[in-house]
Parts: C-alpha cells; sequence; structure tokens
C-alpha cells in the first residue's frame, strides 16, 4: 500500500477499507506517512467526507494508535466531558472540579487552539509550571491520588490524533464532521472512559453551524462511543455569542476562577453547572438532574471545588499562586475599552468573528510550531439581548502590539449586530 494512492482514493470520493485507514494512521504515527500527506489526506476528507464506517475505523485506529487505559481498579466508574470546540469555551476549568469535589474522580484528555476555537490545554498553561505531558502512569496515579487530571495527548494515548490535530489547525481542516468526531472519540476511548458527556457546539462560533448538523455529529459519536462500549450523552449547547466574556488563554482562566469563586458570567455558569449534573448522573453520584445540580452548586458555594482545581495546578505542577491571585497571571501591554458608538439593543456578537480577533492578536496559532501570546484576547461585555446605551463599555481589547490592537478592534465591532426592537436572549442548550 502507498499514502498515496489512500490520499487519491479519497480525492476520488471513494470509499476507504479498514486496512487503508489502519495502514495511514500507523504509517502517521510512526512518521513515515509525512505531515504533508496527512495534510492532503485530511483535505480530502473534510471535501469528500467519509462514511460513518469509515468514520468508526478512523475513530478506533486512532483510539489504538498508542495504549487504551485501563481504569478498572483506579476509579469505579470513570466519565469523561468533551466539548466539540467554541469560543470562550473554558468550562472545563469548572466543570472538572465540580465533579471531582462532588466525589466523582474525572481525568481528562484535551487538545489545543484548533482554527477561531480556543484550546484547554493553551489556556491553562497560562498558569507557569503546569504540566500537559502526563505519561499514562502518572495519568492513572494522579487520577487516584487526587481524583482530577488535565492533561494533553501524551506520546502513548491517541498520538495519532495529537499529530493530526496540530496539522488540521494550520491547514484549514478542521470543520470537517468525520475528522472532528474522530478526534474527540479516539481521544476519550483512549483514556479509559467509560461514561461521556458530549458538549456539542451549534451556531456561528461552532464546527458545527446548523442544530441538524450539530445533531449529525453528535449522534455519529454516540454510535462510535457505543460500538466501544461506552456510555454516551451528548447535549447540543448554543456557540452562536462567545460563552462567558473572556476570550483568550489567561483571560478564560480568570474568568473561571471567578466562576469557581461563586462569581463569573451568569450564562458560563449555569452552562458549567448543567454540564457537571450530568455527568454526576452518568457517574452514579446522584439519582437525577435536579439532585445533581444542587450538589454541583453547593460544590462551588462551599469553595470545594476551588480547592480542587488548587489541587489539580499543584498535582500538575503549576504554580498555585497564580489561582490564589489570578492577578498574576500574564497581562497585555495595550488595554483598551471601547464603547458603544449606538443605543440599541444587541441581535448578535458573532462568535467567529470575535474567535478570529482573539487569534489575530496571538491568543491562537497560524503556524503549527506559532507561541501562544497568553495575556491578549478579548472581554465582551454584552449578550445577546442586553439594552446598550451609547458610550457604554462594549468590549475591551487586550493586546500587545498597537497594529493587532487596532485590527481586533476593528474585528470585534465587526461582531456585534444591532436592533432597534428588544431582542431575546438566545438559548443556552438546544436538546
Ligand atoms: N475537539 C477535538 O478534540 N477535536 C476536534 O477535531 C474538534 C474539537
Amino acid at each position: 500500500m502507498r499514502a498515496v494512492d489512500i490520499i487519491i482514493k479519497k480525492r476520488e470520493k471513494q470509499e476507504l477499507a479498514r486496512e487503508e485507514i489502519q495502514f495511514f494512521v500507523d504509517g502517521f504515527t510512526r512518521g513515515e506517512i509525512l505531515d504533508y500527506q496527512a495534510a492532503a489526506w485530511a483535505m480530502a476528507v473534510l471535501l469528500n467526507g467519509m462514511t460513518p464506517r469509515e468514520t468508526t475505523d478512523l475513530t478506533l485506529a486512532m483510539a489504538h494508535s498508542g495504549a487504551i487505559l485501563d481504569l478498572s481498579g483506579v476509579v469505579d466508574i470513570a466519565v469523561d466531558k468533551h466539548s466539540s470546540g467554541g469560543v470562550g469555551d473554558k468550562t472545563t476549568f469548572v466543570v472538572l472540579p465540580v465533579a471531582a469535589a462532588c466525589g466523582l474522580p474525572v481525568g481528562k484528555m484535551s487538545g489545543r487552539g484548533l482554527g477561531f476555537s480556543g484550546g484547554t490545554l493553551d489556556k491553562i498553561e497560562s498558569i507557569p509550571g503546569y504540566r500537559c505531558d502526563l505519561s499514562t502512569e502518572e495519568f492513572k496515579q494522579q487520577l487516584k491520588e487526587a481524583g482530577i487530571v488535565l492533561t494533553g495527548q501524551s506520546l502513548d494515548l491517541a498520538p495519532a490524533d495529537g499529530k493530526l490535530y496540530a496539522l488540521r489547525d494550520v491547514t484549514g481542516t478542521v470543520q470537517s464532521m468525520p475528522l472532528i468526531a474522530s478526534s474527540i472519540m479516539s481521544k476519550k476511548i483512549a483514556a479509559g472512559a467509560q461514561a461521556i458527556v458530549l458538549d456539542v457546539k451549534v451556531g456561528l462560533g461552532a464546527f458545527m453551524q446548523t442544530l441538524d448538523e450539530a445533531r449529525t455529529l453528535a449522534r455519529l459519536m454516540m454510535d462510535i462511543g457505543k460500538l466501544a462500549g461506552r456510555e454516551v450523552i451528548a447535549l447540543l449547547s448554543d456557540m452562536n455569542q462567545p460563552l462567558g466574556h473572556a476570550v483568550g488563554n489567561a483571560l478564560e482562566v480568570r474568568e473561571a476562577i471567578d466562576t469557581l469563586h461563586g462569581g463569573g458570567p451568569l450564562d458560563f455558569r449555569e452552562h458549567c453547572l448543567h454540564v457537571a449534573a450530568h455527568m454526576l448522573v452518568v457517574g452514579r453520584r446522584a439519582a437525577d438532574l435536579a439532585s445533581a445540580r444542587r450538589m454541583a452548586e453547593e460544590a462551588i458555594a462551599s469553595g470545594a471545588a476551588f480547592e480542587k482545581f488548587r489541587l489539580l495546578v499543584r498535582a500538575q505542577g503549576g504554580d498555585v499562586a497564580y489561582v490564589d491571585d489570578p492577578e498574576k497571571l500574564p497581562r497585555a501591554k495595550f488595554v483598551e475599552v471601547v464603547t458603544a458608538n449606538r443605543s440599541g439593543n444587541i441581535s448578535q456578537v458573532h462568535a467567529r468573528l470575535v474567535g478570529e480577533a482573539a487569534v489575530a492578536l496571538g491568543a491562537g496559532r497560524s503556524r503549527k510550531d506559532d507561541q501562544i501570546d497568553y495575556a491578549v484576547g478579548l472581554v465582551i461585555h454584552h449578550k445577546v439581548g442586553d439594552f446598550v446605551e451609547r458610550g457604554q463599555p462594549l468590549f475591551t481589547v487586550h493586546a500587545n502590539d498597537t497594529r493587532e490592537q487596532a485590527e481586533a478592534r476593528e474585528a470585534a465591532l465587526a461582531a456585534f449586530g444591532w436592533s432597534e426592537k428588544p431582542v431575546a436572549p438566545l438559548p443556552l442548550f438546544y436538546e
């Protein structure tokens, strides 16, 4: 078999056999199939799609490109959550500590930024010293002792996804249903989750733009999960506007810490409580959603969730002084509050445009080896449905370069839509 023939076959819209997918994933993992071939193949998949069978084979090949964690004997039930990617999505920093504080151990493997969508690992690395490269043994050990783990793909867990994910980010090949489904589910299967809560985002700042697409992606992932013997539930949540206010790495960590202290934006807090409650139910820590929700609220109110976050950061080598005093986190040189140049009801805060503005400031990557600027980003002060008076703060730009600051200001201004008439707020969840 030759990699080029497999690329051509997909280019010609033909269905790949299981052996061909396996050959491609194995060769890419070993470094025998090179980045440019994998990028061409990913583009062919993006343009021509995959059948559910091909997607399942790809998922299982990527999951088995490294070790599969067996967490029996480590936890009674391994529960995980994953978001399909969005703007301002710092949910993991609140949901994991809340679940762990309610007695549900959670070990999660996350990803880096992808296109306009920020990455959990990039965000948490704004805390100096935090390690995202735990080995399988370290993962298990920490899960047993601390009950909470948040790491990246180690060399021995789903390494094929780790490599492909980094390539997709910079080759315009993120927005593909089979590539997203296989990326997410291969990580979850490899990390040993028995029950998985999927947060599938839909809207302008999501990879899935319509409810139908999001539903299809959710079903595809649930089917793959079932086939691999895992229990999977999927929530379809709104990503037309950024989640919470902050978009940008350290800014988002600060907002998550505020939320763990009982503050934070209402939409973000509510979103986290809902996801955490579902995890507590599938993790058999609560009989129903209502009692799970009360447990989650109590974990925040008592400070137990914040303590779990602190424990997570310390366990992974991060400097907890930054958690105790988030003001210490990286700060941008230029901070500009942009005010509304008109009065009106906000009808849109286009999440993708905001995400792209943050990437242009340096919060994401344009090339695989680009350095992330942890300090930069945007804080959006309003939500769809708010009435804003002319002259009120609309958003704040955090920049380290004045030219980028000006560009981000214009891009973020263009993200806003206005209406003379009252506008209904957007729902948090659709299904
Ligand atoms: N999250 C992932 O882990 N992979 C994707 O492809 C998209 C979101």
